[in-house]
């Protein structure tokens, strides 16, 4: 009977301890163990499914300044912008080309992406909408013009003299430069010295632009973001040898049609090129204004590279986790550290900001690289939040961005300096508010943010 009660308070112990283990350790461990399982990514898994494809679209946002007053600016004034949105798109994502690593740590892949306007959260906007915009490919190409073209345009200068056309577009150039803001300022490319070569643009420009009566454009969303832009239609002399010059460059926001003309868009449909994430994912939203070509965002349908990505088998912490973009860690577009090794800005980290490690308490930073933009962005915890119910962290795109950029953030690397005569700061950065992507895209670009 003794033995009995000691076995059974024996058991009894035993029955508490594996209670408060299932209570405070097994429980929370099965549900710690069950989340892993579901962000993890392995071949077969639901979790593998959704990142596949994803199974509902992301909300793509797009804000677009609209110039009231054209003509005015025409004169002189001061342009005044509206913004304009949000155009919504239902962006869905496939990947392709998906494989796993031997050990399954890592799984490679490409990813495609395809738009489709949502007229119901757009409302009352509509993709047909009209809008009068910045001559994004007009100001671009005064600018390679200035550059690569001066050679070709001489070569003609003896077949074809023409005399100084009083075209507008020269006249509002020269009034812009004389307003002294960094953006503005980057229009100075077409000033002076090449003020010659200029002249005989000018005339050309009626030829390649169609007879542009201010510098901006009037357009539709859903010509100027994806079906794009018509230039360089039927042209002859130094028109087509411009417009050859402008194919030549290969540049992500403008692409061939079948009749040889040209066409610029946002999202252009072929050629290389990709997306500036939305950065907050369902909801994330693009607050942009893009002088120049704007840096190719996604296109329709088409892929950003190859990438190489941590699955989370072996260490949770580091599921989507970027190890190789095309096969490198770091990129070669921003400054080298003086030494020569790769700095702090071209080192590939983070996610593509569509999936992220799980267990995020307490983690105040994470990381987003673009291949958009070429660099990654660091995003901070600013508080809490939840989305249908759900308890969820929110996180912001920090200062480092776009607004605290230089030594004393330690992150000169990004001060290129490449746009000839941009107005810079004495320690040779733009701007706050100013990214020069010139590296990145190959051409004369500033992304600056509202
Ligand atoms: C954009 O501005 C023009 C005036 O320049 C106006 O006619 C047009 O309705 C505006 N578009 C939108 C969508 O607000
Ligand atoms: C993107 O491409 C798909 C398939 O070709 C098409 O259905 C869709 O309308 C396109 N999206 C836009 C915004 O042009
Ligand atoms: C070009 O035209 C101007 C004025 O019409 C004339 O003075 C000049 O001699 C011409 N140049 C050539 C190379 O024909
Ligand atoms: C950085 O250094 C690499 C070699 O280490 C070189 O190939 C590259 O051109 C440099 N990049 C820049 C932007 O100077």
């Amino acid at each position: 009977m003794v033995q009995c009660t000691l076995i059974w308070a024996g058991i009894g112990v035993v029955m508490a301890v594996s209670g408060a283990l299932l209570g405070w350790v097994v429980f929370p461990r099965a549900v710690h163990e069950k989340i892993i399982e579901n962000t993890e990514l392995r071949q077969g898994t639901d979790q593998y499914k959704r990142w596949e494809a994803l199974p509902q679209p992301l909300d793509f946002k797009v804000y677009i300044f609209n110039v009231t007053n054209p003509y005015e600016v025409m004169q002189g004034r001061r342009p005044k912008v509206v913004e304009v949105g949000p155009y919504i798109y239902f962006q869905y994502r496939q990947k392709d080309n998906i494989r796993f690593s031997r050990d399954r740590s890592k799984v490679s892949y490409s990813q495609q992406q395809m738009y489709v306007f949502d007229p119901e959260s757009s409302y009352p906007l509509t993709e047909n909408d009209e809008l009068t915009v910045l001559n994004m490919h007009m100001n671009s190409i005064l600018q390679i013009i200035d550059n690569q073209a001066k050679e070709t345009i001489t070569n003609f200068r003896s077949d074809v003299n023409n005399t100084l056309e009083k075209i507008p577009v020269v006249r509002l150039i020269k009034r812009i430069i004389e307003r002294t803001t960094p953006i503005q300022s980057i229009l100075q490319i077409a000033e002076d010295e090449t003020y010659d070569s200029l002249r005989l643009i000018n005339v050309e420009l009626n030829r390649i632009f169609g007879r542009p009566d201010t510098m901006f454009l009037r357009t539709t969303p859903k010509q100027f973001l994806f079906d794009g832009v018509p230039f360089c239609v039927n042209v002859i002399g130094i028109a087509k040898a411009i417009c050859k010059e402008i194919e030549k460059r290969n540049t992500k926001t403008i692409r061939t049609m079948p009749d040889g003309s040209l066409r610029f868009s946002f999202f252009s449909h072929v050629s290389h090129g990709k997306e500036v994430q939305p950065l907050a994912g369902k909801g994330g939203q693009l607050r942009f204004f893009l002088v120049f070509l704007p840096c190719g965002l996604q296109k329709n349908m088409t892929d950003d590279g190859m990438f190489t990505i941590n699955t989370g088998i072996k260490d949770p912490s580091r599921t989507q986790m970027i190890e190789l973009w095309n096969g490198r860690t770091t990129l070669d577009v921003w400054n080298n550290r003086s030494s020569g090794l790769p700095s702090s800005c071209n080192r590939i980290l983070g996610t593509d900001g569509s999936g992220y490690p799980p267990f995020r308490t307490g983690v105040e930073r994470m990381t987003i690289f673009s291949t958009d933009i070429c660099r990654t962005v660091d995003i901070k915890l600013t508080g809490s939040s939840s989305y249908e119910g759900i308890p969820a962290l929110h996180y912001e795109i920090d200062g480092n961005f776009l607004h605290d950029i230089g030594p004393e953030y330690g992150n000169e690397c990004y001060c290129v300096n490449k746009i000839p005569k941009s107005i810079v700061k004495s320690n040779g950065c733009l701007y706050r508010g100013a990214l020069d992507l010139s590296n990145c895209f190959g051409e004369y670009k500033l992304l600056a943010r509202q």
